[in-house]
């Protein structure tokens, strides 16, 4: 077997395509991360390299200690991921105090794994608590119609998450808990990294306002699905506001309440305000 042959790698370089064919990945634009399982560790392991350097990762991650990832390199495009995976992704394993990452496979033309590794692996790691470990997946992307909704909302979890609601009988369903939103915010550091993990603890989605969207899931698809249902939620929105200032109708709070109670899914009642 080839390392390219382990289904987690295929996985992730189909999803990397994936976004890249539905316009979220301009130039370099997102990034993605998977934490290993211990038989993805087993599978590969014949492939790793422990002499590299270990570098800091900006940030601590303790309850990582140990732990493997598959990660996108920094600069690198997801156009490319599938033609050349070992040249844009890489496996990195972090150290024993949770501070610093070794590459120890992949980026064999050189590199980093993304400038956004804090907001990865500090999102990894409350996600990793909050799900017993059961959510494996983060995924950055830059979609136009979110990142359009930035600019004219108030920066509100609420106003966000109903919003999104409204647009479609599916969303409440596929994010019952809702949206995070951050202001802006310079990317690639520390500062950014705890506000999104503070989103993390409640929400499977974080909107980084005029830059784009993170969203946690147990697996690949998961995750690919909630930016998918989101981003279609916020083109429907600024279809809608294109055509008219307000709404005529819409998915109401008793609507959403009795969407709630077919599908079995607990919306909080905060978002179910009165306009
Ligand atoms: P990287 O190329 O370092 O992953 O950065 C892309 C990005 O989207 C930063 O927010
Ligand atoms: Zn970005």
């Amino acid at each position: 077997m080839g390392i390219m042959d382990a289904n987690f790698i295929q996985r992730f370089v189909r999803m990397a395509h994936d976004g890249w064919v539905q316009g979220w990945h301009e130039k370099n634009g997102g990034n993605l991360s998977y934490r290993m399982t211990d038989e993805d560790v087993a599978l590969i392991h014949n492939y790793l390299h422990t002499d590299g350097a270990w570098i800091e990762i900006g940030t601590t991650v303790p309850d990582l200690a140990g732990e493997f990832f598959l990660v996108t390199g920094s600069g690198k495009f997801f156009r490319n991921v599938m033609a050349e995976p070992d040249d844009n992704i890489c496996i990195i394993q972090v150290d024993d105090s949770g501070s610093k990452y070794q590459v120890q496979w992949g980026l064999v033309n050189g590199g980093r794994p993304t400038s956004e590794l804090p907001s990865h692996l500090m999102n990894h790691e409350v996600k990793k608590k909050v799900s017993d470990g059961r959510v494996r997946v983060i995924y950055h992307a830059h979609p136009a119609n979110v990142i359009a909704m930035t600019f004219v909302l108030p920066l509100e979890d609420e106003v966000f998450t109903r919003e999104l609601w409204e647009m479609a009988s599916e969303c409440s369903v596929v994010f019952p808990g809702g949206v995070g939103v951050i202001p802006w915010m310079v990317p690639g550091g520390r500062d950014i990294a705890v506000a999104t993990m503070e989103r993390m603890k409640r929400y499977d989605v974080a909107i980084w306002a005029h830059h784009g969207m993170f969203c946690a899931g147990e697996n690949f698809d998961a995750a690919f699905g909630l930016m998918h249902t989101v981003e279609k939620a916020a083109e429907i929105y600024v279809k809608v506001r294109s055509m008219v200032p307000e709404k005529r109708q819409t998915i109401t709070p008793d609507n959403l309440r009795a969407i709630s109670d077919q599908f079995n899914v607990t919306l909080p009642e905060r978002f179910l305000y009165e306009k």
